[in-house]
C-alpha cells in the first residue's frame, strides 16, 4: 500500500539534472533534501533554493558519508541521479575508475533503499547500457525496453550503470520500495559542465565554438555519428510523472524517435546568431563511440502520459545564449 510522499531525496542535486528536478519538486511544495559531493555538480547550480525552506543541502560522498540518508523513511522518495557521467574522451580514458566509482556508489544507494525503505526509488539510467550491436546506424537503431538484456554495452560507464540497475531490483525485491527506472538518452541543457575534460558533447562543441581563434570548429569522427538529444526540462517531467505512477511498469526508455548526427549538431551551434564560425572539420582519429541510437518511447507514452516537448534547435539555441551569458 502506498502512502504519501513527504520528503524527497536526490543524489547528485548539484549536477545538471539533479538541480533541475530540485527545483521543480521545491517548486511544487515537497521537501526536498539534495546530496551532492560537488564532484562535479556546483553550489552556484543550486544557489537560488538555499533560501527555500523546504529544500536543504547536504554536502556528502555517497560511498563515504554517513549523514546523507539521515531522516530517510517510509514517507520518503529517493531519486537516486548522482554517478560519474562526462564525455566520451572522459569516458574511455577512465573506464576503470568510472566503472570503480559507479559501482560503489550504486551498491551504497541499494544497501541504504534495503535498510530504510523509502516508498520509491527512481533510478537514471542510460541509453548507453543497451547493447553496442543495436547502436550501429543512424537511421535504424531504434531502443525499447526489451532490447537491454542480454547486456552487451561499449563502454565501462554502461556497464556500471547497467549493474546498478540490477543491484537495485534485487534491493527492492520484499520490500515496501518500489523501483522506477528511466533510461536516457543524451541528455542537455542549463546548467552544465562546459569548460573541463569532463564536458559531454553538446556543451563541448559550443565551448570550442565560442574559444576558436580561426573561424574553425573541429568534431571528433566523420560527423556522422548521432545520438538522440533530451532537454534537461522533458527529463524532469518524466521524473514527476514517476513519482506519481501506480502502473505496474518499471522501465522506461526516455528519449526523442530520431537521431541527429554530430554534424547536423555542430551546424546548428554555427547557425546560432552569436556564434562565429565559418567552418565545420572532421577529425576522424578521435573516438565517436556508438554510431547511433534513437527511442522507442511509446511505453513512456502510454504509462507516463510522457513525450519530449522541447524542439532540438530550440534547446540548443537557449543553452548557447546561457553559456555566452555565463562566460562574461
Ligand atoms: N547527461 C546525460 O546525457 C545522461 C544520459 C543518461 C543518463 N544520465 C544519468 O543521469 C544522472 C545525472 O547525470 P547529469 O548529466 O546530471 O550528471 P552530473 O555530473 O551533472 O550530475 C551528477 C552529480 O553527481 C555528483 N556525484 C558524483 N559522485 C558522487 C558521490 N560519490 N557522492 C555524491 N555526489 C556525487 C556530481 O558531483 C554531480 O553533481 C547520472 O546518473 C547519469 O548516469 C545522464
Amino acid at each position: 500500500m502506498t502512502c504519501q510522499i513527504e520528503k524527497v531525496f536526490v543524489t547528485g542535486a548539484a549536477g545538471m539534472i539533479g538541480s533541475n528536478i530540485s527545483r521543480a519538486l521545491v517548486e511544487s511544495g515537497l521537501s526536498v533534501v539534495g546530496i551532492d559531493n560537488l564532484w562535479r555538480g556546483t553550489r552556484y547550480n543550486i544557489a537560488d533554493l538555499s533560501s527555500c525552506r523546504n529544500f536543504s543541502f547536504r554536502h556528502a560522498d555517497i560511498i563515504s558519508d554517513h549523514h546523507w540518508y539521515r531522516n530517510m523513511d517510509e514517507h520518503s522518495a529517493l531519486i537516486h541521479t548522482a554517478n560519474i557521467v562526462a564525455g566520451i574522451g572522459y569516458v574511455f580514458a577512465n573506464e576503470w575508475s568510472i566503472f570503480q566509482t559507479n559501482i560503489l556508489i550504486n551498491a551504497k544507494i541499494a544497501r541504504i533503499v534495503n535498510q530504510f525503505q523509502p516508498q520509491l526509488l527512481t533510478y537514471l539510467g542510460t541509453a548507453c547500457s543497451y547493447p553496442q550491436h543495436l547502436q550501429r546506424s543512424v537511421d535504424t537503431s531504434v531502443l525499447s525496453e526489451a532490447n537491454k538484456i542480454p547486456a552487451d554495452p561499449d563502454s565501462s560507464y554502461g556497464w556500471s550503470k547497467m549493474i546498478g540497475e540490477i543491484d537495485f531490483r534485487l534491493a527492492v525485491k520484499g520490500t515496501r520500495t518500489r523501483l522506477i527506472v528511466l533510461d536516457l538518452h543524451n541528455v542537455y541543457g542549463w546548467p552544465c559542465t562546459y569548460n573541463d575534460s569532463t564536458s559531454q558533447v553538446i556543451p563541448s562543441l559550443i565551448f570550442k565554438a565560442l574559444n576558436s581563434t580561426n573561424g574553425k570548429l573541429s568534431v571528433w569522427g566523420d560527423g556522422k555519428q548521432g545520438r538522440a538529444f533530451l532537454h534537461v526540462s522533458d527529463v524532469v517531467a518524466a521524473v514527476r510523472s514517476a513519482l506519481s505512477y501506480t502502473g505496474t511498469e518499471s522501465a522506461f526508455m526516455l528519449g526523442p524517435d530520431h537521431c541527429t548526427s554530430i554534424g547536423e549538431v555542430a551546424q546548428l551551434i554555427q547557425a546560432h546568431p552569436r556564434v562565429n564560425i565559418h567552418e565545420v572539420v572532421f577529425d576522424i582519429s578521435k573516438p565517436t563511440g556508438d554510431i547511433g541510437r534513437f527511442a522507442d518511447a511509446r511505453l513512456a507514452l502510454r504509462e507516463l502520459a510522457w513525450a519530449p516537448k522541447i524542439e532540438f534547435r530550440v534547446g540548443l539555441h537557449e543553452l548557447i545564449d546561457r553559456i555566452i551569458d555565463d562566460r562574461k
